[in-house]
């Protein structure tokens, strides 16, 4: 049976700080880590997720939601580049220790164990170990609500470094040494129950033709 849900379930606390859609959707989204120069000099690191990869006259990542206040908002506008890292399950641990590290006098990268080597064609620094990098130009911003605090950014990507044991299609892009989703917290709206967050993988299931 099919429910309608229009409003905020009486389950879910009011003002939980994300939207109770949210967590009713559990919607999974990629998990990459961008990373700038701040203006001192050293490297940040930022993890995001609520972000998505488009292509016309090119190809471009779409960060849905970020917060003006943080240091990847204030690089980005600043170096109008950066660099966009994705990690294998092997070294997304420490990409979340950048969080933890999260000071503007911190070089984020190096003290979350991982290594911060220079981007060929932006002024951003790219995490060695992770599998994927895409270096990006800034495009356009737009505010996700007018003069909300979260911010939608558009960057151009040209050019895309690639571990090539990915280009193998058994081994490579999906399952659980492929890309990476968050989960966030699903709920069940009618009793409330809330899961843990967890980290998810693609299997690929049927082509269109099997299904
Ligand atoms: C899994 C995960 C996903 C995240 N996604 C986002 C996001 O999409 N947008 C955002 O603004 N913050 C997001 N964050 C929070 C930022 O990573 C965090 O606030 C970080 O410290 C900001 O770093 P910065 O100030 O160096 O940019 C996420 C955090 C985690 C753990």
């Amino acid at each position: 049976m099919k429910i309608e849900i229009t409003n905020h379930p009486k389950t879910i606390e009011e003002r939980y700080g994300f939207s109770w859609m949210e967590h009713v959707l559990a919607i999974p989204s990629p998990l990459v880590n961008v990373t700038t120069y701040k203006s001192n000099g050293l490297p940040n690191a930022s993890m995001q997720s609520w972000c998505t990869f488009v292509g016309e006259d090119g190809y471009h990542v779409i960060f849905g939601s970020v917060n003006k206040n943080s240091h990847m908002y204030q690089s980005i506008k600043e170096k109008k580049c950066c660099v966009v890292n994705i990690p294998s399950k092997d070294v997304f641990l420490k990409c979340i220790d950048t969080i933890k590290n999260n000071g503007f006098d911190n070089d984020e990268i190096a003290l979350s164990g991982l290594t911060s080597i220079k981007a060929n064609r932006v002024d951003a620094p790219m995490i060695e170990e992770c599998m994927v990098n895409l270096e990006c130009e800034f495009a356009w911003e737009h505010d996700l609500i007018e003069n909300g605090c979260r911010a939608v950014l558009c960057l151009k990507v040209v050019n895309i470094w690639m571990e090539e044991k990915l280009f193998d299609e058994k081994e490579g892009r999906y399952g659980e040494n492929g890309y990476l989703y968050n989960i966030h917290s699903p709920r069940n709206p009618l009793t409330g129950e809330i899961s843990d967050t967890y980290v998810g993988s693609i299997n690929k299931m049927a082509t269109y033709d099997e299904l």
